[in-house]
């Protein structure tokens, strides 16, 4: 076996030589590469020019012995396409302009073909699928409709979630309206990207951890299983459904769908996958700021991860949400070849 399987047998709940490790956000700020590059572009032209963000894609597997890549976008793009103003402002993050506070404002958003309005992120998908040449899979993905709604109505980040909970609460025609739109937007942007090549889709629900289990069932949790069914259309593409903060809600994480379940380091690995059943795969789940400690202590952290689930198929090795902009890239190097060297031999029998 080697690394152009290890990560999808461990999608699919089968026998790998060694356990497949990738990392949320691994290309970005903490490469040079990467920032000399955003020194001549901004973020958006990098992902809205196919070669920039395949070489932007592929600057972390060149660097790190990675076992599956992520085609270099964002989750915000989508909003984009729908008709919302979307800008990076240098140190408050995301902003959107005209958010979306009212049924008009629903109404007013516009469902195009993917391959039309984000065909950019598809060509890019494409061209990184040729340069790969099948050495290792490439992830597609999606922000989830809640994580998207936040942002759409907040107009960008937020700490307490009070106007998308506003609309939720106030106007819930309109919430539903919204989310259901949303869930066709990113189940069909999903289905595009796996029909570009990407072989495994990750859906990210970064903020869900904000609400109620209650909330999540009533407010969320179809408009995320309509995106998953969407996505996965009749195909059997591996999809990771992704949240942090969500200890409290595992298995209507799983109930949503997914084949793989994204779980933070808030709860212990083992608890978390006794809590979905082991009939899903699980990704995870190290807390990115151990990524700033010295390599000891990041190889002590990384095999008790590794060990407390030892002896079951179907885990991905990952950090439990993105990586952090000053992470010392030497540090993600040790972790990659850590991951790999401890579970290489016998831990796999
Ligand atoms: O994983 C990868 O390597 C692919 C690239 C990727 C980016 N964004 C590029 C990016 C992915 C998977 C995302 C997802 C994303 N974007 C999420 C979900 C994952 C998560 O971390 O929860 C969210 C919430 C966003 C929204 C977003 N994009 C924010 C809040 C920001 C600004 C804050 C920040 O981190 O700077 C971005 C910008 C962004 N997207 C950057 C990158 C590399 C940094 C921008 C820059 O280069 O200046």
């Amino acid at each position: 076996m080697n690394q152009s399987t290890r990560f999808l047998n461990a999608c699919n709940r089968q026998p790998v030589d060694a356990t497949p490790v990738w990392l949320m956000r691994q290309a970005g700020r903490y490469m040079a590469e990467y920032r000399a590059l955003r020194e001549r572009y901004s973020i958006l032209e990098l992902i809205k020019t196919p070669d920039l963000a395949a070489e932007v894609t592929l600057q972390p597997i060149r660097a790190f012995n990675l076992d599956a890549a992520i085609i270099f976008a964002d989750i915000l793009t989508l909003l984009e396409s729908l008709g919302l103003h979307l800008e990076f402002v240098k140190g408050d993050g995301p902003v959107i302009r005209n958010p979306v506070r009212s049924s008009a404002d629903v109404a007013a958003l516009t469902l195009r073909p993917p391959e039309e309005v984000l065909g950019f992120t598809l060509e890019a998908i494409r061209l990184v699928r040729r340069e790969l040449d099948g050495k290792i899979p490439l992830i597609g993905f999606s922000g989830a409709p809640f994580t998207l709604a936040s942002y759409a109505i907040e107009g960008g980040g937020s700490r307490h979630y009070t106007l998308a909970k506003g609309l939720m609460y106030h106007q819930p025609a309109v919430w539903h309206a919204f989310m259901s739109k949303l869930a066709e937007a990113v189940g069909l942007y999903l289905r595009a990207q796996a029909e570009a090549g990407a072989q495994v889709l990750q859906m990210f629900d970064s903020w869900v951890g904000s609400l109620s289990p209650a909330d999540y069932r009533e407010y969320v949790l179809p408009h995320s299983r309509r995106a998953i069914e969407l996505a996965k259309g009749n195909t059997d593409i591996p999809v990771i459904h992704f949240g942090t903060g969500t200890a409290g809600m595992l298995p209507l994480i799983k109930e949503a769908g997914g084949d793989i379940i994204g779980v933070d380091w808030r709860i212990d690995l083992a608890e978390a996958w006794d809590r979905l059943g082991s009939d899903v795969a699980v990704q995870g789940n190290l807390d990115p700021v151990v990524l700033y400690a010295p390599i000891p202590e990041i190889k002590k952290q990384a095999a008790r991860i590794l060990d407390s689930v030892k002896g079951r198929s179907g885990h991905i090795f990952n950090l439990g949400h993105g990586i952090l902009q000053h992470t010392p890239v030497e540090h993600v190097a040790a972790l990659v070849d850590f991951v790999h060297e401890y579970t290489a031999e016998g831990y796999h029998q």
